[in-house]
């Protein structure tokens, strides 16, 4: 069958095909793998008459009744929408260009739209997708093929799918800082200026590893306040933890090997590691964070939140800590440290990260700008060892090229000229506050069921629920959103010991108090009578 079409001539030899310029029809020849790209674009004129031609895909297979294609296919796409009410159709002229056919054989097209109401014309102007449609608009006409057409891997039957959250009057939900106190101005200074930067302006791709004034900026950072040493060659910059550790797994893991994880423990590493193939063994975590002796001596890697367990929010004692890096050392494994909160610390004395005890380099170590900045902003960064920097350079590349420049450029700004700090500094105050006001009310007011885990780290508490099942506290914490309030459950063990994380990174002080009110009701409704019975 003849097909003919247009090729665009991406970055690195790469060809793409896709909606561009109209420069790049002109310049693209024929390709033979397929469907047309057809790209009307912006015509200079119309551009002056400020007339919007819209770019619009034609597909010509074969070479009979090309005119009835043409309007079979665009006529379709007024019908289902994808070619809006008042929309320039491009040119007869180029449409025939672009297609290769007769200028006549796209106008006898034209005139059938224009015939049948789809299309009207205007002198000079061009024709346009006509404003008198809705009559003849079907109810959705969208081709749905079917659901199980294709079968995906069975792995992703056992991986639960994103939680969406409503928003709740009183939010405690875990893992969110104060998005009202993000520091908006100095942001949006520093991103202006990072739009004007070298990167955006050459337009070329840029090194997987990340922009190097913001890896010397992290290395800053981590050096001072983490004591983590590294030098700027050993961060690789990452779109949010998840895909720092998306890479680690590339890296190292073989189908079948085994992962040892915290259990309980953050769900989303847990997935991503089954999903690449791997073996999750979850291990217990005590007072002391995750039980050494219980990892199995076959893990090739362990990842873990020594400085602020999640959930539990234990940290991660000295001699554990110890024992785990003799371990890793003994059974040749790698440490993923994720170091995700700790910048927001309330008492006690820092302990040392992992990265900073080991001499072996087995450790890698993983920090995130979604607590001290923005979750959305999907920014993070390791510190890779020397073993696997090639390797973990190359899995970046292979991902995603790099993360965003403008992001990064303005978060190396942003560094640089102290407003991350300041932030930091401010919002350590804010959570501290909030972090004294919870603890003291659950203290005070939840003695009959709640046990706090002691913590003084990060944007979460948890608290074990004295006598409640998994399901009881599910029951609780569903009535608790009925009542506006917003709080994560846990369950830890086999015979799973139940209780609450509550969060303080997103809900203002003077909020707390109300909030927990309405948690104590809930308690009183769900679990008092079950603890008299019991
Ligand atoms: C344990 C843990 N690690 C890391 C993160 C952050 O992940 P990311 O950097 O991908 O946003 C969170 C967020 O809630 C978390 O709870």
């Amino acid at each position: 069958m003849a097909k003919t079409g247009v090729r665009l001539a991406g970055d690195h030899g790469i060809a793409m095909t896709g909606l561009g310029s109209v420069n790049a029809i002109t310049e693209s020849p024929e390709r033979s793998d397929g469907t047309f790209i057809l790209m009307p674009g912006w015509q200079s004129n119309a551009k002056k008459k400020g007339l919007r031609t819209v770019a619009f895909h034609v597909s010509l297979v074969g070479r009979s009744d090309l005119s009835g294609e043409i309007y079979r296919q665009i006529r379709q796409a007024i019908l289902d929408g994808r070619l809006r009410p008042g929309e320039r159709l491009s040119p007869t002229r180029e449409l025939a260009a672009a297609l290769r056919v007769s200028r006549s054989t796209v106008t006898v097209a034209y005139e059938n739209l224009l015939a049948e109401g789809f299309a009207t014309s205007q002198t000079g102007a061009g024709t346009f997708v006509s404003h008198q449609l809705e009559a003849k608009r079907p109810a959705s006409k969208a081709r749905r093929p079917p659901v199980r057409a294709i079968a995906v891997r069975g792995v992703w039957q056992t991986i639960s799918p994103p939680t969406t959250f409503d928003r709740a009057d009183f939010d405690f939900r875990t893992g969110l800082p104060d998005a009202s106190l993000f520091p908006h101005r100095a942001w949006r200074r520093v991103v202006a200026r990072a739009l004007r930067s070298r990167e955006m302006t050459e337009g070329v791709y840029e090194n997987p590893a990340g922009n190097w004034d913001l890896r010397v900026a992290i290395t800053r950072h981590i050096g001072i306040s983490r004591s983590v040493s590294a030098s700027p060659d050993d961060i690789l910059v990452t779109s949010g933890t998840q895909q720092a550790l998306d890479i680690i797994a590339r890296v190292l893991l073989e189908p079948g090997d085994v992962v040892a994880v915290e259990k309980p423990g953050y769900l989303p590493p847990k997935y991503l590691f089954k999903a690449l193939g791997a073996r999750v063994i979850g291990v217990p975590v005590d007072s002391e964070g995750l039980v050494v002796e219980a990892l199995p001596a076959r893990a090739r890697a362990v990842y873990v939140t020594p400085s602020h367990q999640y959930p539990l929010g234990v940290a991660m004692s000295l001699s554990r800590r110890r024992a785990l890096l003799a371990w890793a050392e003994r059974n040749n494994a790698v440490v993923v440290e994720d170091d995700y909160d700790s910048e927001f610390r309330f008492g006690g004395r820092p302990l040392e990260p992992l990265q900073a005890l080991d001499s072996t380099g087995r450790v890698v170590y993983v920090g995130t700008f979604s607590k001290t900045l923005l979750p959305t902003l999907r920014l993070g960064f390791m510190v890779v060892p020397p073993a696997l920097r090639e390797a973990a350079i190359k899995a970046k590349h292979i991902t995603d090229w790099h993360t965003t420049t403008i992001v990064q450029s303005a978060l190396a700004r942003f560094i640089d000229e102290g407003a991350f700090a300041r932030h930091i500094r401010r919002m350590s105050r804010i959570y501290g506050e909030r972090h004294q006001t919870l603890t003291a009310a659950i203290k005070r007011n939840f003695g009959d069921y709640l046990d706090l885990v002691p913590s003084s780290t990060g944007l979460h508490v948890a608290a074990y629920a004295r006598g409640a099942s998994v399901g009881h506290i599910d029951a609780i914490v569903s009535r608790a959103f009925d009542l506006g309030v917003a709080v994560h459950l846990f369950g830890v063990g086999e015979d799973p010991q139940a209780g609450i994380m509550l969060g303080y990174g997103a809900i203002e002080t003077p909020r707390i108090a109300e909030g927990l009110q309405r948690v104590r009701r809930c308690f009183d409704e769900r679990l008092s009578r079950h603890l008299k019975a019991a």
